[in-house]
């Protein structure tokens, strides 16, 4: 009864309406695109479900972030992975001077937008950590470099890629090459050491460059040599040729010399500091002339010569606050650790030009791909936390924490680890660098429904009970052990007050630069040779080495023989 009456409406309706019916089965190109009243509602249906659909989504997947386990409450702790929304401020549209390209995420599950950490966050500084191969290079510091736009920067570049793959596409790209003079712009370390401050920075980057915290007799040594050098530098700083083959032709005169030299210096200052290394013994006093004379030992090299002694007038840093310039420090891989010294000149002159220019607009990034490469600057542990105040943001690749510790100590790489920031975390990272991260991402607290069973009464008369309950504990968001398998697609960042933030990492491939130069061929197409015009033209070449005075030894006097009479 109750079925014929539902069936007989549907019947009429099929009477009434037999064209409509037909056109259903059989549907029109112009019904699917909204023609007929029919195939509207089908399109406002699924319009209608797609948004429910999102909206769902949106809410609990993109919107509460990515956290690992299911069960949550805060008893120990409220850690969790940062939802869109979290970071609204990091996905804006348009990267702005300054601004640092980090990742990519999804938005709305299809949309993939550009994650960067504005001026206001980058200044705070950088770590990129992940261990060799991880994509430091290819997923921060090249799109960085190539996309520097209206902003400075200096950067190191251990491999040369970064100048290969991204100069072309820089305004103001200066390339500075110890071991390509031909290729490279001057870099006179001694002509900016005309002031006392410059003068022990350098000296400190000679001497303790290569990192570590001395003690003992080894400091005696590292302090005995770095006030010599300082009263060499000043000295030969104020001269008529203010050369580092000028420098080295002193140091290789003899004490007697640079004893005489130094002490007859127009500079007091050079006169002073000569002072000290006059009183002690000869022994010391040639100790302390072979260690600095070891340590300066690359400017044997007619082409870092000419690199450094081609020019009188020092380039200057600090106008890369006001208009945008990208100084690339490029070195071949077999050559970093042998011109690590000159590396930490180099850098310990940008940081202190940098600290003293207090005028200009232009964001400056430190680009440190291999941050252990740059050596030890002195004071950095101080420079960091004022470098944010001068426009100067420090970007720096660690494979892993002991890196800072094995060349600040342990109490100052905490204070430069504690200053980065952001910390952008890289598949592979292993050890206490790992458990470092997995304990800074914090515990959630992870709830487990339990149940246990107890027996009671004799084998003939057992009587099991069952009793449930809910246990809570704490969880890392990620162990130690889940950081090092991180998907090799995925970066993490940690920064300031955020959650972490789970992203994509970016992807940057082979440019025209480094295409053409695997494949020279390509030059004789047209399209390729209209890339070509794009790259760089350079514009840098390092002139002759300048003469440099010569120094001659002062023979000691002979000794006069004994003879028994003397007895
Ligand atoms: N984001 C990426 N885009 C493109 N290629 C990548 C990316 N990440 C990793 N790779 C691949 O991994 C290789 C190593 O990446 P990369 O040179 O960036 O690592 P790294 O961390 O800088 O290593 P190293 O410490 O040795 O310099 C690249 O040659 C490339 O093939
Ligand atoms: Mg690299």
């Amino acid at each position: 009864m109750f079925q014929n009456k539902k069936e007989k409406p549907l019947a009429k309706a099929q009477q009434q309406q037999p064209t409509k019916a037909a056109t259903l089965q059989k549907p029109q190109s112009s019904d699917l695109l909204g023609a007929s009243g029919s195939g509207n509602d089908y399109l406002i249906f699924g319009a209608v479900l797609v948004f429910v659909v999102v909206i769902i989504l949106h809410k609990f997947v993109f919107k509460k972030g990515d956290t690992t386990g299911s069960n949550k409450g805060d008893q120990h702790g409220t850690a969790g992975f940062a939802s869109l929304n979290e970071i609204k401020e990091l996905t804006e549209e348009n990267l702005t001077a300054g601004d640092v390209k980090i990742g990519e995420v999804k938005d709305l599950g299809v949309l993939t937008k550009l994650v960067r950490l504005p001026l206001e966050l980058s200044l705070k500084h950088t770590a990129v950590v992940g261990p060799t191969g991880a994509g430091k290079s290819r997923g921060y510091f090249l799109p960085n470099c190539h996309d520097a736009g209206r902003s400075s920067f200096v950067a190191t570049d251990p491999k040369s890629e970064l100048w290969d793959e991204t100069a072309y596409n820089n305004l103001n790209a200066v390339r500075f090459a110890p071991t390509d003079p031909n290729r490279s712009a001057a870099f006179n370390f001694v002509a900016y050491c005309k002031e006392v401050d410059f003068a022990e920075n350098v000296a400190a980057a000679i001497v303790t460059g290569s990192g570590g915290n001395a003690t003992g007799d080894s400091k005696f040594w590292s302090d005995a040599e770095e006030e010599l050098m300082t009263g060499i530098l000043l000295h030969i700083a104020n001269s008529d040729a203010p050369t580092p083959t000028h420098l080295y032709n002193l140091l290789t005169s003899g004490i007697k010399r640079i004893a005489e030299t130094l002490k007859n210096s127009e500079i007091q200052a050079a006169r002073a500091l000569v002072a000290s290394f006059m009183e002690s013994d000869k022994k010391n006093k040639s100790g302390i002339i072979q260690g600095l004379s070891g340590k300066l030992r690359f400017l044997n090299n007619p082409a870092i010569r000419r690199f450094t002694s081609s020019k009188l007038k020092p380039f200057d840093f600090k106008r890369l606050r006001e208009k945008p310039v990208q100084v690339y420090w490029c070195l071949e891989q077999d050559e970093v650790k042998k011109l690590e010294t000159l590396s930490t000149i180099f850098f310990s002159i940008v940081v202190t030009q940098l600290l003293k220019q207090k005028s200009g607009k232009i964001p400056v990034n430190l680009f440190f791909d291999e941050f252990a490469n740059v050596g030890k600057i002195k004071g950095f542990a101080n420079h960091i936390t004022l470098l944010r105040g001068q426009g100067v943001a420090v970007s720096a690749g660690l494979q892993s924490i002991s890196q800072i510790e094995s060349l600040y100590g342990s109490v100052d790489c905490r204070t430069i680890l504690d200053n980065f920031n952001n910390k952008l975390l890289m598949a592979g990272i292993q050890g206490e660098t790992g458990e470092e991260f997995s304990r800074l991402m914090g515990d959630y607290t992870y709830t487990e429904n339990t149940e246990s069973f107890s027996e009671s009464g004799s084998w003939l008369n057992k009587t099991v009970t069952k009793s449930t309950g809910v246990a809570k504990h704490a969880r890392r968001l990620m162990t130690a052990d889940e950081l090092r398998r991180l998907n090799k697609k995925k970066v993490i960042l940690i920064s300031t007050n955020l959650r972490p933030v789970k992203m994509k990492k970016l992807k940057f491939q082979m440019s025209w630069s480094s295409l053409l130069k695997k494949f020279p061929f390509l030059k004789q197409f047209q399209f390729f040779n209209q890339q070509i015009d794009k790259m760089p033209k350079m514009a840098f070449q390092c002139g002759q080495e300048i003469p440099a005075p010569e120094y001659q030894r002062i023979e000691p006097a002979t000794a006069k023989k004994k003879s028994y009479d003397d007895i």
